[in-house]
């Protein structure tokens, strides 16, 4: 029991952040793609709050979410990443930071919200992380601080990246699609199944958000092709 423990512990902080780390490599350069890709989908109207989100547990959100936070503050922009996945939060193993003060204490008044964000290694890139685990995350999310916090948030940032638990498990993702104005659908190469994926697409375009596109996690590289791949949803 307390191996087992010990050893997902060890994964999550192990979580290798590859455009961080090895910001040349192919990888890396994908993830620059997807930045690209959401700057031209933000050209008609500014899309700065972004919900990360996938069918299932395990698709990849979190990976892709901090290593996007990563691009766009490489680019030089303001970022914060909300680790808003109040289910299941890692943002905070991800970057190595305390998560004794978060989301969930700004929601509850204990907190500012300049008091519970703290800056990464990155000058640029912040982190609000999810703060101790609510037992009603759903209606946390959808309250009227969460929707004054995104408020405050956009006053002080160029892009705000929020994670989220998986769509079809529960509420929370679409609480939040119905608060942002663009949405990420990770698909998990060669494990989300098609209908699935299409009933989660349905989910996220039933709410106010735009659809901003796909990223197709965990593809296996072949000859002259990379990992990951960004890709418009029909
Ligand atoms: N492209 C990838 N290549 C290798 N490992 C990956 C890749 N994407 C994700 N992983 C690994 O898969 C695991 C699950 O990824 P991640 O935590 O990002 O998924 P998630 O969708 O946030 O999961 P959850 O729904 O449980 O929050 C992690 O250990 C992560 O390091
Ligand atoms: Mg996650």
């Amino acid at each position: 029991m307390v191996r087992k423990k010990r050893r997902q512990i060890f994964n999550l902080q192990s979580r290798s952040l590859v455009s961080m780390n090895n910001p040349k490599s192919m990888i890396a350069e994908q993830y620059r793609t997807i930045r690209t890709n959401i700057e031209f989908a933000s050209i008609d109207c500014e899309i700065k709050t972004i919900v990360i989100t996938s069918a299932e547990p395990g698709d990849g959100k979190s990976t892709t979410a901090a290593n996007l936070a990563i691009v766009f503050a490489q680019q030089g922009k303001r970022v914060l990443l909300i680790d808003s996945d109040l289910r299941k939060p890692t943002a905070h193993y991800t970057f190595k930071v305390d998560n004794k003060v978060g989301l969930t204490n700004v929601l509850t008044k204990q907190y500012a919200f300049s008091e519970a964000i703290t800056v990464t290694e990155d000058s640029k890139l912040y982190l609000l992380p999810s703060g101790p685990i609510p037992p009603n995350p759903s209606e946390m999310l959808g309250s009227e601080g969460m929707k004054n916090l995104l408020e405050e948030a956009k006053e002080q940032f160029d892009v705000i990246l929020l994670e989220t638990p998986p769509i079809l498990a529960v509420t929370d993702a679409q609480v939040l699609s119905n608060l942002a104005e663009g949405a990420i659908f990770v698909v998990n190469s060669g494990k989300t199944e098609v209908d699935k994926a299409k009933k989660a697409k349905e989910q996220l375009v039933n709410t106010k958000v735009k659809l901003l596109g796909a990223v197709l996690n965990n593809k296996k590289q072949k000859d002259n092709q990379y990992y990951y791949g960004g890709k418009q949803l029909s």
